[in-house]
């Protein structure tokens, strides 16, 4: 009997451990700036202060990056502090001096302006604070970090994946924000591949704008005056990201050519993944959110210590060669969705093709199960753990 309480005993304790072990990254931390750390914690051991300085939460990225960057303090117990300066340079100036004031051990900001950020970095630096640029680079600086995806790549992919379709024809490009760096590699990877077909008569490129501010109206304005311009005859248009993308796919509406003109993207965004599994936009340039966030923040805690990090890359920001860690993009389009954004749970399968009708839905096969979830995932190791322990209690009592 006395061994019979004691295997309870154990099985009981067991388990509330193991639950403590499935839910332990969420207790970990403090989520919040004033959330105990004092300034300077990081050199003496303390946690580390972390301020993310945000442009905009308008695409859906941001909202994803927003959270995988609390998500990643949290688990590795930095206390962070997150400003979004909704697309103004003196927000932003602002929010980050407020951040430096307090007290914070280091700085990622995803720029507005990548010139006006500079002055981010020269006050950063005045108070002795490193600064990582984050998705976007801060030109003319001397940041000490840039993290990002491979900007030019994604430029040379949008306009390789069109001309592979399109080889001959009337070419619309459109850009996003002239003062996001972004978008000016994203138009230099293009014209990488598109230069020399333009240049041997294949295709014409009829309109190369750039949409102020990323905006979907700019656009759908450029697109509608190059249908204008053209009388429809397009035939290709390079959009830079999903939401551009979305504004042109709304021109060809009240055209009439959805589906008959190609689109490319960037972000993956629901919309655009379902516009492609309608086969009214063709593709999107896949960045996996997660890898950024977790290098941002990993990197910012060992900048704020003062230890070294590993940085492959060099991007020239004017000024220097920024230490860079660039992650890789990934092409979708109808063929691959199931594979890449439903596979890594980027999308659910269901929200991907909501607006299909469901006899069109893929068949999920076993390569393209969608990952588990966190929750999902603790769950499974909780269960595994208790049934070991019953079996143990189990055959101890026999
Ligand atoms: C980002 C894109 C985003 C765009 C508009 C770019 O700098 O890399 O992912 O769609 O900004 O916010």
């Amino acid at each position: 009997m006395r061994d019979l309480r004691r295997c309870v005993g154990f099985v009981l304790t067991a388990c509330a451990l193991s639950l403590a072990v499935a839910c332990g990254p969420a207790q970990n931390t403090n989520t919040n700036v004033g959330g105990g750390a004092t300034p300077g914690g990081a050199q003496k051991g303390g946690a580390v202060r972390i301020g993310f300085s945000m442009d905009t939460l308008k695409e859906e990225r941001w909202q994803r990056d927003k959270q995988l960057v609390e998500q990643r303090a949290k688990e590795v117990g930095a206390v962070l502090d997150v400003q979004v300066a909704n697309g103004d340079d003196s927000v932003q100036t602002k929010q980050c001096d407020n951040m430096l004031t307090k007290g914070v051990d280091v700085l990622i900001v995803a720029p507005h302006n990548g010139e006006i950020a500079a002055s981010i970095v020269e006050a950063a630096h005045r108070q002795g604070v490193p600064v990582i640029s984050y998705d976007r680079l801060i030109k003319n600086s001397d940041v000490d970090l840039y993290v990002s995806h491979q900007v030019e790549k994604m430029g040379e992919m949008q306009a390789d994946y069109a001309l592979k379709r399109v080889p001959k024809g009337n070419y619309v490009l459109i850009g996003g924000a002239q003062t996001d760096n972004n978008a000016l590699l994203l138009r230099k990877g293009q014209m990488n591949i598109l230069a020399p077909a333009k240049g041997r008569g294949d295709i014409n490129i009829i309109s190369d704008q750039f949409a102020k501010e990323w905006k979907a109206d700019e656009a759908m304005r450029i697109t509608e005056d190059a249908l204008t311009r053209t009388g429809n005859n397009i035939q290709a248009i390079v959009a830079s990201n999903d939401g551009t993308a979305g504004g042109a796919i709304s021109a060809l509406d009240a055209a009439k050519l959805v589906g008959k003109v190609l689109v490319t993207g960037q972000d993956a965004q629901l919309d655009a993944v379902q516009s492609i599994a309608e086969g009214k936009q063709t593709m999107t340039i896949y960045k996996p959110i997660k890898p950024l966030a977790d290098s941002a923040v990993d990197n910012a805690v060992k900048l704020a210590r003062k230890e070294p990090i590993s940085a492959p890359d060099r991007v020239n920001n004017g000024k220097i060669d920024v230490p860079s860690i660039l992650q890789e993009p990934q092409a979708v389009d109808k063929e691959n969705l199931m594979s890449t954004v439903v596979k890594d749970g980027y999308h659910k399968l269901e929200d991907v093709y909501k607006n299909v009708p469901r006899e069109q839905w893929p068949k999920a096969t076993a390569g393209v199960q969608p990952k588990a979830s966190e929750s999902q995932k603790a769950s499974q190791v909780f269960t595994a753990f208790f049934l070991l322990l019953t079996a143990f209690v189990w055959v101890k009592m026999r």
